[in-house]
């Protein structure tokens, strides 16, 4: 197995490329099932997740190929199947996408369900919720969810939960309704900018999505999409994890082809802290030259502070001087990385969904486990700073979700590489 070797203390210079954002990637390569012809989707990363899903849109008949320039080909071929199996569903969440274009589609759904993960409880019961407003059947079988309908229905649906909105339910509702007969008002939509470019490709095929961005999405529905062109819109949290890479080192680095106007929560935060961001030609310029101060945060869905970057705001924070508060309401147990930043020096107190983090002079190197995608990112940012050589197992975790980050890292100075256990 891979692990990834960091020897801590350089400051990171220069320019880092951002890829294409996976949560923009996974929904929109899911609604190629909508799609009569040829989809070209431009700037897809390479990635573990990106390529899970291209082996579940293979089961499902659809031809995905993509080329070394991220350049990713999509066209149906075959429509008989319409069961997302068990052993995809759970390596993958993002799987769940496939259940709206599929009913819509071909009139079924068959999607495992997935379960809890190592970010907590994750139910799909909005999803249902809004699928079964536009007029589907449900029914769970062997923990597989099954949903039919002869005709989708436009109609009226809340999308909101217990905490706040859904993204990937808000993307499947939204692409359900873009061949429902009538007008779909989704209310409680999540805001993401990743939904945007969903409905942006949509419309490009001929779908009639207004309200993208808001919390209320109106879609006309129409007969059907037709293939098009579209690049995914440039990934906000592999920024977010760049930008914070470099304030962790006291570094002076840009990240080309980030968009300012998607993290404007985290670049208040970081502001805050003590960062210099600035806006750049292509991108976002972000240098730091002092000790931090500590801040407040709490997670919430967009435009709030992303959860899926609340563990690498939270190693920031542990060189800062003094104490900060980081709470989570996106997702109340996401806290794995506390244990294992704990390992590396941190000062790090869990109260239910709220860390308490006391800042320490410096973090220490150590063996460290990857739990999940994001907490590995954080644990690569300590490994970075810390003093000594930090190993990082279970690497796969970063793989899914970030497109060669030791290349990436190792480019603007980093002291990192990828090793053989
Ligand atoms: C997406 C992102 C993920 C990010 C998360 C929150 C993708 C592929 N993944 O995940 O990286 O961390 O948004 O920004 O885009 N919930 C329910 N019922 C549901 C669905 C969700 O109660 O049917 C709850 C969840 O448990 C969670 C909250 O709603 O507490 C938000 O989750 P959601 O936005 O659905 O996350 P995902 O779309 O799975």
């Amino acid at each position: 197995m891979e692990f990834l070797e960091i020897v801590g203390g350089a400051r990171l210079k220069g320019t880092i490329d951002i890829s294409g954002a996976k949560n923009a990637a996974l929904p929109i390569m899911a609604a190629s099932i909508l799609v009569d012809g040829e989809t070209t989707l431009h700037n897809v990363p390479d990635l573990a997740d990106v390529r899970q899903m291209q082996l579940l849109l293979t089961r499902l008949g659809v031809k995905a190929e993509r080329d070394d320039e991220g350049v990713m080909r999509l066209c149906v071929k075959d429509e008989m199947n319409v069961c997302a199996e068990y052993n995809l569903v759970n390596k993958m969440r993002a799987s769940v996408c496939v259940m709206g274009p599929l009913l819509a589609k071909r009139k079924r759904a068959q999607v495992s369900m997935p379960g809890g993960c190592a970010i907590g409880d994750r139910p799909i019961d909005l999803h249902v919720r809004g699928l079964e407003g536009l007029g589907a059947d449900h029914d769970l079988v062997n923990g597989d969810v099954i949903l039919r309908a002869k005709k989708l229905t436009g109609t009226d649906i809340f999308l909101g939960g217990p905490f706040g909105s859904s993204v990937t339910a808000t993307a499947n509702v939204m692409m359900a309704a873009t061949l429902a007969t009538g007008r779909t008002v989704i209310d409680s939509a999540a805001c993401e900018p990743e939904i945007v470019d969903l409905a942006a490709f949509l419309n490009a095929c001929g779908a009639r999505i207004s309200g993208q961005g808001t919390p209320q999405i109106v879609i006309e529905g129409v007969e059907s999409l037709t293939g098009t062109e579209h690049s995914i819109v440039a990934d906000r949290i592999e920024a977010g994890t760049y930008m914070i890479a470099a304030a962790i080192t006291n570094g002076d680095v840009e990240v080309r082809n980030a968009r300012i106007d998607h993290l404007q929560a985290v670049v208040d935060r970081l502001r805050r802290v003590g960062v210099i961001i600035e806006r750049a030609e292509q991108g976002i310029s972000v240098s730091s030259s002092r000790r931090l101060e500590p801040v407040q945060a709490t997670t919430q869905p967009y435009p709030g502070f992303p959860t899926d970057l609340q563990a690498q705001l939270m190693v920031l924070l542990c060189l800062a001087d003094g104490n900060s508060m980081i709470t989570e309401k996106v997702f109340p147990d996401r806290f794995l990385h506390v244990g294992e930043l704990n390992r590396m020096g941190a000062m790090l107190r869990k109260e239910g969904p709220t860390v308490i983090i006391e800042g320490v002079k410096r973090l220490v190197g150590a063996q460290v486990m990857a739990s999940d995608l994001r907490a590995s990112a954080a644990l690569v940012l300590g490994g970075l700073v810390a003093k000594g050589t930090t190993r990082i197992h279970r690497v796969y975790h970063i793989d899914r979700g970030y497109e060669q980050i030791e290349k990436k890292l190792a480019g603007v100075g980093a002291n990192i590489r990828r090793l053989q256990e």
